[in-house]
């Protein structure tokens, strides 16, 4: 385990929409560099970067072409190198996102695939045997290739799948997963990894890390070994590379040698319940919404028993949002926020911050599709540098030619804005992130434990290190007695060292005002 994972807390950016510096409407690489002084200023000590590589773009660069060329719209392979070096200047470390499941179906390798005649790259991506023999149960192509079969999609259209084999074989074309075809995909993407490491890179974020080996079994055991073979090239020859999942199992993922895993945005699972839960019937039901009236419990139930078989293998990621997600501001207020932020930069696990959620940045729900992004272009809009400047300090570029439109609302915030507005976002995103680069207890492996959540009771009182917290998101002061909360000694001293909202606990009681969030020593 790299030791910098845990006091690392990321923040994603999408480089099409960080900061243009070349007045063509796309953010670039130098839009990045110039800006990691503000990233340092939040706190962040790592980045993770959409993909960066070469790209037809029809899935915003998850559709890679070339994994070893940067996309000349960012700039050059050497510029990348020189965000290396500067972040590590500042003490920013950097992953990029490798995209392991498929390629662009512009990638050289799909165009040898697709030969009739055999090559080294015929069985990189799985085809059946025939034009007219389909895959059941998977999405595929027919009729596009001079070769005689249909070849598998892992996601869109533009996105063949590679081939890492198949477990459970029921059909003549599927290979084995220790075919030496099967482990030369592997071995190219270890080639990939091995390329941008020795460049300077620190690691990388894993696109449907869980997509690998086809009709795996449950605990996707076969895709699993192929992680393990990936990690222990790491250990061997990059130690303090990170590894970090979009699996959302930190149970299987963890296990099978990533360092960290997202907690993602799945109906009814443990995040979803804490901010998205607004598609339930009857409101509202997120336990941040001030007026849901909700308990923990939810969460727990879904959270407790992925950390406790997890956290011996590595760390579960909180998010604010990611490029695939609504900001949360679509449902949220500044209050509300407040007190989920507060939650999430102090829990377990390495957490990451996306590009403007730190101002609270809007979901622009009206905005044309852009790349494959269709409703995810609402989270995928400019950043908003300064409300005096045109297109908000993001681009040179007119309106017209900005790869998202800004957002033309008049109450949309900017960072100039937020810096001069003490009770901003931006400056309580600041507070806690310092606090946890501060208190060893408040990062990735120190310990949780849930002192108190009761069903039909907002409050939730949990245990980091040595520090009591205490989250109170709704709308009514609540009051519980030292001796009901198990585990904390009669003589704690309860010095309150970080609070939003009103918090006592110096008495017998804890008594927390509504919308409160506190941490005691
Ligand atoms: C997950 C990525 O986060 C998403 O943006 C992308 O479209 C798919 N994987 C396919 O690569």
């Amino acid at each position: 385990m790299p030791k910098w994972l845990n006091d690392a807390v990321f923040y994603e950016i999408y480089p099409q929409s960080f900061l243009d510096t070349n007045g063509d409407g796309i953010g670039d690489l130098e839009g990045i560099i110039q800006k990691l002084d503000y990233v340092k200023s939040l706190g962040c000590n790592a980045l993770w970067l959409n993909p960066i590589y070469d790209s037809p773009f029809k899935d915003a660069g998850y559709d890679v072409r070339d994994y070893k060329k940067v996309a000349p719209r960012y700039g050059t392979n050497d510029d990348l190198v020189r965000l290396f070096d500067e972040a590590h200047k500042k003490g920013i470390k950097v992953l990029l996102d490798l995209v392991p499941g498929h390629t662009s179906e512009e990638h050289e390798w799909f165009k040898k695939s697709c030969e009739a005649d055999k090559n080294e790259f015929s069985n990189r991506y799985i085809w059946t045997n025939g034009a007219f023999c389909g895959i059941a149960g998977h999405p595929y192509i027919g009729g596009e290739a001079e070769r005689d079969g249909c070849y598998m999609l892992n996601f869109f259209k533009c996105q063949p799948a590679l081939n890492y084999g198949v477990l459970n074989r029921t059909e003549p074309w599927q290979m084995a997963t220790d075919d030496p075809d099967c482990i030369a995909t592997r071995e190219a993407m270890k080639d990939i990894m091995r390329f941008w490491l020795s460049k300077g890179c620190d690691g990388f974020r894993v696109d449907m890390a869980d997509s690998l080996v086809k009709e795996d079994d449950e605990v996707k055991s076969a895709t699993g070994k192929i992680w393990e073979n990936i990690r222990q090239m790491l250990d061997e020859e990059f130690p303090e590379a990170a590894l970090v999942s979009e699996w959302s199992n930190p149970e299987c993922a963890l296990k099978y040698g990533f360092h960290a895993d997202f907690y993602l945005d799945h109906h009814g699972n443990g995040y979803n319940v804490l901010f998205r839960d607004g598609e339930t019937e009857g409101g509202d039901h997120s336990y941040f919404k001030k007026d849901s009236n909700e308990s923990p419990m939810r969460f727990l139930a879904d959270y407790q028993h992925k950390y406790d078989n997890s956290k011996e293998y590595g760390h579960i990621s909180f998010i604010s949002c990611n490029h695939d997600t609504p900001r949360l501001t679509k449902t949220m207020d500044v209050s509300e926020l407040k007190i989920g932020y507060a939650f999430l930069y102090t829990m377990p696990g390495v957490p990451f911050l996306y590009y403007g959620d730190e101002i609270g940045m809007k979901y622009l729900d009206k905005v044309k599709t852009k790349e494959g992004g269709f409703q995810r272009t609402g989270s995928r809009s400019p950043m908003q540098w300064d409300d005096k400047a045109a297109n908000f300090g993001f681009s040179t570029a007119s309106a017209d030619k900005l790869y998202i439109p800004v957002d033309d609302s008049k109450d949309a915030p900017s960072v100039a804005s937020a810096e001069n507005d003490p009770d901003s976002l931006i400056h309580m995103v600041r507070s806690i992130i310092a606090l946890r680069h501060e208190y060893t207890d408040l990062q990735a492996d120190s310990d949780f434990e849930v002192l108190y959540a009761k069903e039909n009771e907002r409050l939730l009182v949990y245990r980091r290190g040595s520090l009591v917290i205490s989250v109170n998101p709704g709308e009514a002061e609540v009051k519980v007695s030292k001796k009901d909360l198990a585990g904390v000694p009669s003589d704690f001293k309860g010095d309150l060292i970080y609070g939003i909202g009103s918090a006592d606990l110096n008495g017998d009681e804890l008594v927390l005002g509504k919308q409160s969030f506190a941490i005691f020593e």
